[in-house]
Parts: C-alpha cells; sequence; structure tokens
C-alpha cells in the first residue's frame, strides 16, 4: 500500500511538472506565432507571481497597459493564470468589444463546474446563451421604478446609521468608518433583495453579519483557482469547485427559509425578495425562475454587491476628510435640494444631487475596485488597427484601472476631482475612460442600485455631520496585498462633529 502511494505520488509531481512547462512552452509559443507585442514571462516561473490572486496582478496590468500602449496593434499579449490573454490597449477597441460587437464577445469565461458546484451557476459565470435567458429574467429588478419602490427602504437603513452617530451630537468622536460602512451596506442588500431584517447596524455581533465577515467572497485556494483558469476541463475532470459547503449551506438556510416563510404566509412586502418570487410563480412559464434560481442568484447579488459597495462609500468620506472643499460643496447641494423637498429625502430628491453623482463617479474611478473586466471571443475578430486578430476562445483583459489612471484620458489622475464628470466635460470623454461597472450588455447589473446605496448614506450622515480625518488615519488607503479586489487595508479612523444649526 505504502509502495502505490508512493509511485502514485512520484507519478503526480512528474505529470504536474510535465503539463506545467509544457503549457508554459505552448502559452509563450502562442503570441510570438501571432505576431502580437508581449513580455514573455519567465520560463522557469511562468507568469506564477502575476497569476496569483493578489494586487500583483493589478499592477503588471498597469505596467504592461503603459508600455505597449500606443506602441503597435490596439492590444498586446499577457498571461494571465498561466493562459494567454489578450490586453486592450486602446479605447476604441475596449468600445467595440463591450458595446458594438458585445454580441462577439458574450461571455466572461469564468470558471463553473455545473456537475459539482451548482451553487456557482449565477449571473456572473454563466455562458452566454443561459445567461441571456437569466440576465433578462433579472434585469427587471433593477430598474429604476423598481429601484424607486425600495428607495424608503434604503432611506429608513441610512436613518439608522445615522443613529450610529449620535454620540456625536455632544462632542466630537472618533469612529471606525469602514467597519460602519459594512454593517450599513449589509443591512441595505439583506433588507431590500434578500428580504431579511439582519440589524448588523444595531447588533455587530448578529449571526448574518458575523458570517458574512468571515466568508464573504472567500473562494478556492489560490492553486486550485489557477488550475481552473489555466485547464478548465482538467479541472472539471478532478470536480474542483469553488464554492465552500458552509457558505451553500448558510445561503440555502437563510434566504431558502425566507422564501418558504413567506410562500406559507402569503408575505408581501416592498423588496425584490418579493419580485422574485412572483417571478417563480410566473403565469408565462419563459419568464418563470426555480427556487434554486433565486437563491443562487440571490446570494451572488449579496457577494458581488456587498464589499465593492462598502469599499467605495468608505473611500469616499477619507477623500471628503481630505478635501473639505468638496465636503462642503456635497453638503451645500445636500442642504439646497433637501430644503426644497420639505426635508424629505425622495428618490426625485437624490436625482436632482448633480455633484453627489459626480462625487461617487470620481470615487468610482480614483479607487477602481475591479482592477480589470474581462471577456472572451467566441469567432474570430479582425481589430480596428493593423488588422490584428483576436482568435476564437481568446480571452480578453480590459484593464480598467490602468486607463482610470492613465492621464491621457483622466488629467492628474491621483487627485480627486468630481468635477470632471461634469455634463459638459461628459460629452468631450471617451465613454470608456471610466469604466467601474463595466459596459454593454454584461456590465455590471447592481449599477444603480449601489449608487443609491452610496449615496443614501452620504446625504444622512453630511446633512448633519462634519467629517475630518483623524490623527492616527494614515493618509494613502493601502489595500491587502494577497487579493486582486481594492479594499481599504487598515482601519479607517474619522473624527466626526455634529453641525452647528
Ligand atoms: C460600487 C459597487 C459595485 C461595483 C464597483 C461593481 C462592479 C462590477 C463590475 C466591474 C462588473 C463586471 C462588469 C463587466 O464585466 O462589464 C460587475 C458585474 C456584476 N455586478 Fe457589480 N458592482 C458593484 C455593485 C454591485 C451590486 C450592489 C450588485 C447587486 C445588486 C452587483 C451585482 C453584479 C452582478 C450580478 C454582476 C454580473 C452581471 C452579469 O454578468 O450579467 N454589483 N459589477
Amino acid at each position: 500500500m505504502m509502495d502505490y502511494l508512493i509511485y502514485f505520488g512520484i507519478f503526480l509531481t512528474i505529470y504536474t511538472i510535465v503539463l506545467y512547462f509544457g503549457m508554459n512552452y505552448t502559452n509563450m509559443l502562442f503570441w510570438k506565432a501571432t505576431w502580437v507585442p508581449c513580455d514573455v514571462p519567465d520560463f522557469i516561473i511562468g507568469d506564477l507571481e502575476g497569476l496569483s490572486r493578489s494586487r500583483k496582478l493589478a499592477s503588471a496590468l498597469r505596467e504592461t497597459y503603459k508600455k505597449y500602449k500606443s506602441k503597435m496593434g490596439s492590444f498586446c499579449g499577457f498571461f494571465m493564470s498561466a493562459r494567454p490573454v489578450a490586453l486592450v490597449t486602446d479605447l476604441d477597441l475596449a468600445y467595440n468589444i463591450l458595446v458594438r460587437d458585445a454580441d462577439k464577445f458574450d461571455d466572461r469565461g469564468s470558471y463553473h463546474n455545473k456537475n459539482d458546484d451548482a451553487f456557482a451557476e449565477n449571473l456572473w459565470n454563466l455562458e452566454a446563451a443561459e445567461w441571456s435567458v437569466l440576465r433578462r429574467k433579472l434585469a427587471p429588478l433593477f430598474t429604476s421604478e423598481k429601484l424607486k419602490t425600495i428607495f424608503p427602504l434604503i432611506v429608513k437603513i441610512g436613518d439608522e446609521l445615522k443613529k450610529q452617530f449620535a454620540a456625536a451630537d455632544e462632542n466630537e468622536i472618533i469612529i471606525e468608518i469602514h467597519d460602519l460602512c459594512q454593517r450599513y451596506i449589509t443591512d441595505v442588500i439583506a433588507n431590500c433583495i434578500l428580504g431579511l431584517q439582519v440589524n448588523s447596524l444595531q447588533d455587530p455581533s448578529s449571526e448574518f453579519r458575523l458570517f458574512t465577515k468571515k466568508y464573504a467572497m472567500k473562494s478556492c485556494s489560490t492553486w486550485t483557482y489557477t488550475l481552473m483558469q489555466w485547464k478548465p476541463e482538467l479541472a472539471r475532470r478532478w470536480h474542483l469547485t469553488q464554492t465552500f459547503d458552509k457558505v451553500r449551506d448558510f445561503y440555502y438556510r437563510v434566504i431558502g427559509g425566507t422564501i418558504v416563510e413567506r410562500e406559507k404566509k402569503k408575505y408581501k412586502r416592498n423588496d425584490l425578495m418579493t419580485r422574485l418570487i412572483e417571478l417563480k410563480n410566473a403565469k408565462v412559464k419563459a419568464n418563470r425562475l426555480s427556487l434554486d434560481e433565486i437563491i443562487v442568484n440571490s446570494a451572488l447579488f449579496f457577494e458581488a454587491g456587498y464589499e465593492p459597495s462598502a469599499s467605495i462609500l468608505t473611500y469616499a468620506f477619507f477623500e471628503l476628510g481630505l478635501e473639505q472643499l468638496v465636503q462642503n460643496k456635497l453638503r451645500r447641494e445636500i442642504t439646497d435640494v433637501l430644503k426644497r423637498h420639505n426635508g424629505k429625502l425622495t428618490y426625485e430628491a437624490m436625482e436632482e444631487m448633480k455633484y453627489l453623482d459626480m462625487v461617487i463617479l470620481e470615487t468610482l474611478r480614483k479607487y477602481c475596485i475591479y482592477p480589470y473586466i474581462e471577456r472572451v471571443a467566441n469567432d474570430d475578430y479582425i481589430t480596428n488597427v493593423e488588422d490584428f486578430i483576436i482568435f476564437k476562445d481568446t480571452k480578453v483583459v480590459i484593464p480598467i484601472e490602468a486607463i482610470h489612471h492613465d492621464s491621457d484620458y483622466n488629467e492628474r489622475p491621483t487627485a480627486f476631482i468630481p468635477t470632471r464628470f461634469e455634463t459638459e466635460k461628459l460629452q468631450s470623454r471617451h465613454p470608456c475612460a471610466c469604466l467601474p461597472f463595466g459596459a454593454g450588455p454584461r456590465n455590471c447589473i447592481g449599477m444603480r442600485f449601489a449608487k443609491l446605496m452610496i449615496g443614501v448614506a452620504l446625504i444622512a450622515l453630511l446633512s448633519e455631520y462634519k467629517f475630518d480625518l483623524s490623527s492616527k488615519c494614515t493618509l494613502v488607503m493601502e489595500s491587502p496585498k494577497d487579493r486582486v479586489l481594492l479594499r481599504p487595508e487598515k482601519e479607517v479612523k474619522m473624527c466626526v462633529q455634529k453641525l452647528q444649526t
């Protein structure tokens, strides 16, 4: 038995080494053969450093974009997760891929494994044919009309957030804003989408808060992930999955439980879960959603929305603390608009706050949560420059963080200048110069909802309190190095003072 295990171990090691070097070699030849400019990765370690899910990937994308932009063609070669990908360096090509010719790039190319991990069969991961059917059913949840109906729920949680600052009514206080933003966003998404009253603002140790704080966005190990990206067929054969059983069981229990209870009591409320249950029972079969689809996708809405929205809200407070003039200008707008609406925050009132929208957009530009977005070519595609071809099945990467920080498109990119999004200036901006939510039919479905959550929190707090960076707060926001998505690494402590009326 021992001998057998040793032989098997040796075989597996040799197999992995041969496979690794073989793939690396073929990958290197891929771009060389097509004459597309590219940096050849180190043959010994390949692109292992860059491909891991760390911030190194974001800086490698930035460096490569800078190096090859305007050099030759409209994209260059890059190696990601040991796979050759086309890195777009030209905004017109980005526009064509995401919007004009979106039907030729209708898949994101994410790994999923239907047989072993049905929980990952969600809107984010599904391939084009199944994705378009699901997107058509889910898109009506996020229209302006629908969001208008849940707006009062968001405002109520904004009021709850304000209560957390009551101590500042007497004296200046120092508060850690990131944790509060996470709890606020948790409550809004849980309440408005999942139909759950988790009250994590009042009770930071509520079951939902503790579980999602620990497990949200947690996935398999980097090595497993690398294999999934590199050799998805092999990963499927090896039954590799990205969902933790604990996470799947948790969402099935809390969301599934809500659905069963609501159906039993015929309970309806002005939230998106009510609409999802209506879709489960839709008369027209083509519009119907199964129970599994509802659970899997509402869990996705939480997972995809929670961290980016909480991080952006935190970055917004941080920047407003740094830029007191911007904070004052924003507060003036909020006060003026609220006055016109008799002090009541309504959907219409928020729509009038143009400078608020600019502040949110500028935060999204400066702090680009996703460093890149991706698509896969479903056919050979001739690009607009020098007839370079993106071959069928090639993954295409659009480095949005690099674009947001390119001074050709965003002057003084490290500065926080909300007015760069003024309507008159927008006309002369390239539509792909700022893509925090992606673009085209496969863009972020929760974009409007995210902006509402962030906007309501800013209005609720800025209308009554003044925010300053505390002396304990560093002036540069660091992000954890061991993850791709941007988020504040350290506590963000702010001084908060009640405004004199
Ligand atoms: C500030 C907050 C957010 C940011 C920066 C953000 C960003 C993004 C980006 C960059 C994409 C990929 C788009 C593309 O490939 O073109 C995406 C997709 C997606 N986002 Fe968001 N997002 C945010 C909030 C939300 C929220 C609140 C939800 C849920 C309600 C959500 C749900 C999704 C889903 C389901 C997709 C996949 C859409 C599809 O493939 O059809 N996101 N998001």
